[in-house]
């Protein structure tokens, strides 16, 4: 009989639940054994070195979604209104068309607006956190990494703070086929009725501004005019559909990520307990240490080569920042967590034009939701060893985090 021939390298073992629950062992293989490795299983390049990543969401295309026009040649035409809404999120975009997108969104989303909701953060977090006072254990994602992200988000966005779990569920749903590579017809049609129908919640919000204007990125992307130019109707919708589920799910994930890798090293915990000050670092490392965002993709140029090889115009490209991260040649003991590590320049938050546009918030988010939980519990422990972590390649996070609490 034949030996047993081990599967050969390729990202998609991500579908192997152990293999999700802990991907770097297959990502230590791709960085020593093939950094700049074609994977014949999803047709594309796929990188794990940090220079590699840089380089990739540096200097490569983002325009990558295939246009109505494009779905339509491949006889995919039902899934068109996913695309439509895809094209003309600043996500997807190429200069100069990136630029605009992003320059007249950043006019709406000012340090002045980040620091009013700071306080914000500061309130939902308490009280998320005092409702949970007198419990012997709890679950950390329902009670507080799924909520205050989308409470967030609808402060924000300016639309009601009562709508947030309507928010929520829009979001989860369209990050399931974001995050994954395997195109899954099953839920198309449930994608599909997500898309229709914060479509038109967006486009309502939008009308209600003439009437009656409140503060937050839909007023602000509806108004904001840089040089005479404005955004239309549309790309408003499509802009604050990309920015309502970019700063839910991969917030969600780090509040979650965070505070199991943190009970999962109880020295490190320790030392943040005692130097609550050292929040701020300790959020960057558990960024860098368990990327809520794990990897992204581009098209390649012409003439483009990462390392020795050279990499054909128009190829698939996907940068695996959870596996730059861990690059021992960027990070020292990259496998170690340090909630003090100092030169700590992870990708978590991705690179150049198409950095996080919501990293403030998110990094506020992250500090005030773990320092207002380990400063209201004194014992925090993990109530199981078996976590679950949510069946979604990209998007790395927990569907439960039971805790056990005094
Ligand atoms: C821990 C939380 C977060 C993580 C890890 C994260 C991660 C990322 C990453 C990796 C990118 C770049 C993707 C690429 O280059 O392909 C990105 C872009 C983006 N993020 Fe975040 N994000 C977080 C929170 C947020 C929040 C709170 C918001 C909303 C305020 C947000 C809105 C966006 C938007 C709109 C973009 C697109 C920027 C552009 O294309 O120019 N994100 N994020």
């Amino acid at each position: 009989m034949s030996e047993p021939q081990e599967a050969p390298l390729s990202l998609y073992h991500l579908l192997d639940p152990e293999v999700l629950a802990n991907p770097y062992p297959l990502y230590r293989r791709l960085r020593e054994e093939s950094p700049v490795h074609w994977d014949p299983y999803l047709h594309a390049w796929v990188v794990t070195r940090y220079p590699d990543v840089v380089e990739v969401l540096h200097h490569f295309h983002a325009d990558r979604t295939p246009s109505p026009e494009r779905l339509e040649q491949l006889g995919m035409g039902e899934i068109t209104p996913i695309a439509a809404l895809m094209v003309d999120q600043m996500l997807f975009l190429d200069p100069p068309k990136h630029g605009r997108v992003r320059r007249l969104a950043s006019v709406a989303f000012t340090p002045r607006r980040v620091a009013v909701l700071r306080e914000h953060i500061a309130t939902i977090a308490a009280a998320l956190v005092e409702d949970l006072v007198g419990a012997e254990s709890f679950d950390v994602m329902e009670a507080i990494a799924n909520p205050l992200p989308a409470i967030v988000t609808a402060e924000m966005l300016g639309v009601p703070t009562s709508d947030h779990e309507l928010l929520k569920g829009w979001s989860q749903d369209f990050a399931e086929m974001l995050g994954n590579f395997q195109h899954n017809p099953g839920r198309a049609r449930k994608t599909l009725q997500t898309v229709a129908e914060m479509t038109a919640y967006f486009h309502e919000a939008v009308a209600r501004q003439a009437s009656h204007p409140t503060e937050g990125l839909v007023n602000a992307l509806a108004t904001a005019e840089v040089d005479g130019d404005r955004l239309s109707e549309h790309e408003v919708v499509a802009n604050v559909i990309v920015t309502m589920i970019g700063g839910q799910e991969t917030t969600t994930n780090l509040i979650g990520n965070g505070l199991l890798s943190l009970l999962r090293h109880p020295g490190e915990l320790r030392k943040l307990r005692e130097q609550p000050a050292l929040i701020g670092p300790a959020v960057e490392e558990l960024l860098r240490y368990e990327s809520p965002s794990q990897h992204t993709a581009r098209i390649a140029p012409p003439g483009a080569v990462l390392g020795d090889t050279p990499i054909p115009e128009g190829a698939a490209v996907i940068a695996v920042m959870g596996a730059a991260n861990r690059d021992p040649e960027r990070f020292e003991d990259p496998d170690l967590l340090d909630v003090g590590r100092a030169d700590n320049r992870h990708l978590a938050f991705g690179w150049a034009a198409h950095f996080c546009f919501g990293a403030p918030l998110a990094r506020l988010e992250g500090q005030l939701a773990l320092s207002t939980l380990l400063g209201r519990f004194k014992e925090l422990s993990l109530a199981s060893d078996d976590v679950r972590w949510r069946p979604n390649l990209g998007l790395r996070g927990l569907t439960e985090l039971r805790v056990a609490a005094r």
